[in-house]
């Protein structure tokens, strides 16, 4: 698995080793959970491009599995085992490029599936804990704050309402709000409901309700709390 750096800017440019107040053998997660639609994607790459930090997408791992449980059944805790990952700019799994299969809607409802298997969660939550175990993260998912990096620095619980969510994810899809609203409110109730690391806000996270804020304004939020932290 070998996430890429995000291309330093303004930050990171300032600080390219090690940010003050900071040992060179510290490592900082920023961990940003919430539901689908609700900027996470765009957000924590901004926020890792800004600050120079490395971006993880634990939803494409998730999606990954989905897609390859689709193609060739069986135990999908197996498929999550066998997955050798390399997530970027692209996403290739098993040596093929998925990064557009992954998004079609037939592997979202897939992956909301296998995310509700703990064999599944356990595979995935090994790998993403050894990348995190050495450099700077933004990371993205559902179970950050709560599971995967419960110590990290800085939480963030990223909400919108359930329409601005839907309209972001239509316009990104090029389809109907009303469809999107209708998968959205299924999956929102599927990962909000399972027995295993359920979506929910982290003990000390920020909730931050990102209607009617620009995408710069967001990540200057978290950045802030991410200096504050330092
Ligand atoms: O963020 P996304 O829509 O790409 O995530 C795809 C699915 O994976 C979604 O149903 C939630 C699940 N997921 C999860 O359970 N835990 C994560 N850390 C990330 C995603």
């Amino acid at each position: 698995l070998s996430p890429t750096r995000a291309s330093s800017a303004t930050w990171a440019s300032c600080w390219p080793d090690s940010p003050p107040g900071r040992g060179s053998l510290s490592r900082m997660v920023v961990a940003i959970d919430g539901p689908a639609g609700a900027g996470k994607s765009t957000v924590a790459r901004a926020l890792a491009r800004a600050l120079g930090f490395i971006y993880l997408d634990s939803g494409a791992m998730y999606r990954a599995v989905g897609l390859m449980t689709l193609r060739q059944g069986g135990a999908a805790s197996e498929r999550a085992e066998e997955l050798e990952l390399q997530i970027g700019e692209r996403v290739l799994a098993n040596g093929e490029d998925v990064t557009e299969a992954i998004r079609a809607p037939d592997v979202s409802e897939a992956a909301s599936k296998v995310a509700t298997n703990p064999g599944v969660r356990a595979a995935l939550v090994k790998k993403q804990r050894e990348l995190l175990s050495d450099g700077d993260w933004v990371v993205e998912g559902r179970d950050i704050g709560t599971v995967v990096a419960p110590e990290a620095a800085v939480k963030v619980f990223l909400t919108a309402s359930p329409e601005e969510r839907a309209r972001r994810r239509a316009d990104e899809l090029g389809t109907d709000v009303d469809t999107v609203l209708r998968d959205q409110a299924l999956r929102d109730a599927q990962d909000t409901a399972r027995e295993h690391s359920p979506l929910a806000v982290a003990p000390g996270a920020v909730e931050l309700d990102t209607d009617g804020l620009t995408v710069e304004q967001v990540v200057e939020r978290i950045a802030r709390l991410v200096e504050a932290s330092r």
